[in-house]
């Protein structure tokens, strides 16, 4: 049957989305062209804020209401939304013909057996414990892509106070070093140049699980987990970018900048979620660490590798942010001058820590606050990628762009997009040197200089 995925959230739900359509391929199911030629729709789902839930369940009202005039299409959720609600979520969506949690989905292809023979609607939430079995069964890729996202840690064990992911992805596990570097070599060979090493609190990687072998040495003395996988990964033939996300204030040791500074693969990017730059915000949302630190943080990553791009995630309006901590945010995130950052007001999640406490910012207050901090980053944005115009980067080549079908985009290493114009021969995956022209805030425009070792 032909199956069509729509997805919500992060990287970790694009990556799931990835899997379970190589899963279902090798049970005869191919993926279809366009929703409207889908004989099954599932929509992969996000929880971190209210507005993700009510969109993914504004679609899914839709697709099911659309089977008045398809009888025989099924439609489906999966994800994080589903792991939250359980079997709750049908009577949300009346009429849906199945629902995987987060921990379930290498039982996408049975649901569907189920349910083609009559036994829908199927619901499958399931225990936690058990991904980490599964991981190979779940670790097919769309074949042929230059980049590549690969799981190497699930679940969460932090306990921010706002956050819903350890009751949506479970407590942490960490896959086997050898598993994640298999994967990675399947990868190179099918022409993958870079790889994404996800997971939700990505410096957590081996920490509560072994994943390296007693005995088995790191030819540059790394003896972090995260070093240490940075590093066989970036080994492996064919493999020429490596980049790992989301990162932590609390992670970033001298080890994981050394290993990210000296190994060439390895980019100079990375995503640093700052939340709040008030500390006493910082410490009711128990991120575990201040302003001091993580301004340590980023001065150790920038020494190693001038150039190096820090991005993040902001909350605005969390329990009892007053104007002053507010104000603090604002002068923190222009001292650190970040490349880009993502602002998010805040949104009481059920069951977390944060819910408990009185939601008492005003939405028009959230959203002024989170338009000042837009415009400002605009600014700041436009001024950093600014100061590479003149300059040649290394890009790596994605493909025709989005927005002009007569140019191509790419990234930076410090994971910038790139628009310039294609040359003949130029295939994704090639690396390039373009010289920048022009900069807006979060796109640079350039000019190929000369083909790199693409
Ligand atoms: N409300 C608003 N934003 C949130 N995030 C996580 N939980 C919430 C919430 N309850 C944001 C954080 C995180 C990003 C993925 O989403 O900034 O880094
Ligand atoms: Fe959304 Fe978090 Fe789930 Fe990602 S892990 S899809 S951000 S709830």
């Amino acid at each position: 049957m032909k199956i069509h995925v729509r997805t919500y959230g992060c990287q970790m739900n694009e990556r799931d989305t990835e899997s379970v359509i190589a899963m279902l391929g090798m049970k005869g199911h191919e993926r279809a062209e366009s929703e409207e030629d889908a004989d099954i729709i599932i929509v992969n789902t996000c929880s971190v804020r209210q507005k993700a839930e009510d969109k993914a369940l504004g679609k899914l009202g839709l697709m099911v209401a659309g089977k008045r005039d398809r009888p025989r299409r099924m439609v489906g959720a999966m994800g994080c939304m589903v792991q939250r609600l359980g079997a709750a979520i049908l009577d949300k969506v009346p009429g849906l013909d199945f629902a995987i949690g987060t921990e379930q989905e290498h039982r996408l292809a049975n649901a569907i057996e189920r349910v083609l023979a009559g036994a829908g609607p199927v619901v499958e939430v399931g225990e936690d414990g058990n991904l980490l079995d599964n991981a190979e069964e779940l670790s097919g890729h769309a074949a042929g892509h230059p980049s590549a996202f690969v799981n190497i840690l699930f679940g969460c064990n932090r306990g921010c106070a706002y956050c819903v992911v350890p009751s949506v992805r479970g407590h942490e596990r960490s896959r086997l070093a050898k598993s994640v570097v298999a994967e990675v070599e399947g990868l190179a060979a099918e022409g993958t140049r870079e790889v994404t090493l996800l997971g939700q609190s990505v410096m957590s990687y081996g920490r509560t699980n072994e994943v390296w072998p007693a005995g088995c040495e790191s030819a540059n003395g790394f003896t972090e987990p995260l070093a240490r996988l940075l590093e066989a990964v970036a080994g492996v033939n064919g493999i020429e970018r490596v980049r790992f996300t989301s990162g932590h204030a609390s992670g970033c040791t001298d080890e994981l900048v050394r290993a990210t500074a000296t190994i060439p693969e390895v980019c100079e990017h990375l995503h640093l979620p700052l939340q709040s730059g008030s500390d006493r915000i910082l410490e009711m949302m128990r991120r575990g660490y201040t302003t001091d630190e993580y301004r340590a943080a980023v001065a150790r990553l920038r020494n190693a590798m001038p150039g190096m791009g820090v991005t993040t995630d902001i909350i605005v309006g969390f329990p009892s942010e007053t104007e002053e901590d507010f104000e603090a945010t604002r002068r923190f995130m222009n001292e650190i001058a970040f490349d880009n950052a993502f602002i998010f007001k805040y949104s009481p999640r059920p069951g977390t820590a944060a819910s408990e406490w009185d939601d008492d910012v005003p939405d028009e207050e959230k959203m002024r606050r989170n338009r000042v901090l837009l415009e400002e980053q605009d600014r700041r944005g436009l001024a950093v990628n600014g100061a590479l115009v003149g300059h040649a980067v290394e890009v790596m080549v994605e493909g025709v762009s989005l927005r002009n079908s007569s140019r191509w985009s790419g990234r930076t290493r410090s994971n910038k997009i790139v628009i310039f114009r294609p040359k003949n021969g130029l295939v994704p995956g090639n690396v390039v040197n373009i010289v920048i022209e022009k900069a807006m805030a979060q796109t640079l425009y350039g000019t190929i200089r000369r083909e790199g070792n693409g």
